[in-house]
Order: C-alpha cells, then sequence, then structure tokens
C-alpha cells in the first residue's frame, strides 16, 4: 500500500461484501440512521442523536480534524451490495509516548452478527501496524458489551486492564467497567493466524 503516511489519502481496501473509504460530509445521512439508534449507542460516549445536524456536525468536527492531530480521517464502512454507509472504524486517539493508537468502531444494527466489523478490525490492525507504523494498537469495551468484547478477543488483543467509567452523556449517563486490551506488533507478527482470510 504506498502513500499510507499520507493520511488525507487513506486506500480504498476491499473485503468482499464491505469496503472501507474515508468517511466524507456526505455520509450524515448514513449515519444519523444508525447514530439515532439507542441501541447502537448504548455503550457508546456519544449519542443517540436527535437531530440530524448532530451527524454533520460530528463528520466535520470529531473526523474530519483528526488529520490535524496526525491521524487519519477514519474508515467509513460501506455496504457494497446497496453503497450503503453502514458504520465507521478509526484510530481515534494517539498515545505518543508508546508509539500506540486507540481504534473504536459502530455499526448499523441491520448490519450485525455478520462478521463484519471483526472483518474490518483485522484489516485496520494490518494497516495500524504494517502501514501506519504502530508499535501497539489499543481497544476498549465497556464490561457488559459483549459483542464488542467478542471482536476483540476473535482479533487477538490481550486484556490488560480494568477500571471504573462514568461519562455523562448529552442524553443519559454511561458507567461500568472500562476493560482495557491490547496487541503489540512483534505478538502480531509472531501469529500469522491472525492475519489474511479477509
Ligand atoms: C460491537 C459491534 C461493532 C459488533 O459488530 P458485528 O459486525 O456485529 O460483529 P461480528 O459479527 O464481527 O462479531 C460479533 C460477535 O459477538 C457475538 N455477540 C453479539 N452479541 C452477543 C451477545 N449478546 N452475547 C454473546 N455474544 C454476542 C456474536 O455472536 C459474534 O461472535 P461469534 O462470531 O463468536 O459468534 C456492533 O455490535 C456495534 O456496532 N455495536 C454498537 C457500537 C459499539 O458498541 N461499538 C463498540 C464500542 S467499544
Amino acid at each position: 500500500m504506498e502513500n499510507m503516511k499520507n493520511y488525507l489519502n487513506m486506500p480504498e481496501i476491499d473485503l468482499g461484501d464491505v469496503m472501507l473509504r474515508t468517511i466524507k460530509k456526505s455520509d450524515f445521512k448514513d449515519m444519523y440512521e444508525y447514530g439515532s439508534d439507542p441501541e447502537v449507542t448504548k455503550w457508546l460516549s456519544w449519542g443517540p442523536m436527535h437531530r440530524i445536524f448532530e451527524a454533520k456536525k460530528s463528520i466535520k468536527e470529531v473526523f474530519l480534524p483528526r488529520i490535524k492531530r496526525g491521524l487519519p480521517v477514519g474508515y467509513a464502512i460501506v455496504y457494497q451490495a446497496n453503497q450503503k454507509m453502514i458504520g465507521t472504524i478509526d484510530f481515534h486517539a494517539k498515545l505518543v509516548t508508546r508509539n500506540a493508537a486507540e481504534i473504536g468502531y459502530c455499526l448499523n444494527r441491520n448490519y450485525w452478527g455478520r462478521g463484519i466489523m471483526t472483518k474490518a478490525l483485522k484489516k485496520m490492525i494490518e494497516i495500524g501496524f504494517d502501514d501506519l507504523g504502530y508499535d501497539v494498537i489499543v481497544i476498549k469495551h465497556l464490561h457488559d458489551n459483549i459483542a464488542s468484547k467478542r471482536v476483540i478477543e476473535k482479533c487477538g488483543f490481550k486484556f490488560v486492564s480494568q477500571m471504573p467509567y462514568a461519562y455523562q452523556k448529552a442524553h443519559g449517563k454511561l458507567e461500568g467497567m472500562l476493560m482495557c486490551y491490547e496487541l503489540n506488533k512483534e505478538a502480531y507478527h509472531g501469529d500469522s493466524s491472525r492475519k489474511g482470510n479477509i
């Protein structure tokens, strides 16, 4: 993959039923569809969105400025059959002292349970280590978010710590035990079973 250091030009990635491409402003309607679903945002620090303006604002003020922080904008997950934008997966934070980055993700409920996020996360791990050059990839989920826990486990992350978490959202409070996981590049490259088949 060329030009991966040029975060503005992250390549499109074909994963079969879905593809990954950089999030763009025109994704706001599809983002609002899942962002306004309380089941989707139950374990997230944002949402549910109540007005479509919130999706526009999220793309403009959360995703697009990532470039200024030395991170790619983030990938939209697009369902190939209908070209619908059904979710996001992205490096949303950098831990500079460890050359590490943290991944987050979210998917439209109509597409849950088909292995889409596991496939997308495996690809993001490969991009993070092999193209963006991170040494460690970090990921977290709230204890009771079982689907996210499974995705993380299936992608080979190792549990490292947990801490109590509480956050006052715009609509409701989020609390629980935050489960923290890591994967480092040596472990990743040493275990070829996690790669491929995507
Ligand atoms: C978490 C999320 C991204 C998973 O996406 P997905 O494409 O459905 O995930 P996959 O299909 O790849 O894998 C889901 C796994 O969780 C399992 N799972 C889902 N709900 C479960 C439950 N209630 N109990 C046990 N296992 C469950 C599935 O069976 C599957 O595991 P398996 O392959 O071993 O059977 C999706 O549910 C989502 O967007 N949730 C809302 C946003 C969110 O929570 N983001 C993460 C914040 S940390």
